[in-house]
């Protein structure tokens, strides 16, 4: 498995739309080694196949509540309630902004051996899943951000730098 390069807004490749994947290969399953790979390592809770330049319907999530999530060919069903708070983008990095997204959040998709699966999400997990599925149609949370983006500390790479 390997780290790959994450690309940044401004970049097309984030702005399209992604295609549905049909098939396992072990190409895929290379493609979601290193798409876990790329999120732990920049300490992101999800990422989308498109920030590493893959146009394929396919997301990570791990928001450390136990468990990782991969998400094939996902599909919102249904959302419930509202919730208010700052989000993030390992695309847009050093930035922040104020994105309203439903609390709850159902979503089908196919996991790593293309079963149907159906996970359930609420806060940060069901913002992580909207966040992420944006990705795939080509949108990033500041299309959708209140108040415009903000700077925030990035005290992880300034430590690294000592
Ligand atoms: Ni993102």
């Amino acid at each position: 498995m390997a780290i790959r390069k994450i690309r940044v807004d401004g970049d097309d490749v984030l702005r399209k739309t992604c295609k549905p994947v049909d098939k396992m290969t072990d190409r895929i399953r290379t493609l979601i080694g290193d798409m876990y790979d790329t999120m732990y390592e920049a300490n992101g809770v999800g990422l989308a196949a498109p920030q590493v330049g893959i146009l394929k319907r396919i997301v990570v999530i791990d928001v450390c509540d136990g468990e990782a999530y991969t998400l094939i060919n996902p599909e919102i069903v249904s959302v419930d309630g509202e919730q208010v708070g700052e989000e993030g983008c390992l695309s847009l990095p050093g930035l922040s902004g104020q994105v309203t997204r439903p609390n709850h959040v159902v979503c089908k998709a196919l996991d790593i051996d293309m079963n149907e699966i159906i996970v359930e999400g609420e806060e940060l997990f069901a913002r992580a899943i909207c966040h992420e599925l944006d990705h795939l149609d080509g949108i990033l949370y500041k299309d959708k951000v209140e108040g415009g983006l903000h700077r925030v500390d990035m005290e992880i790479e300034e430590s690294n730098d000592k």
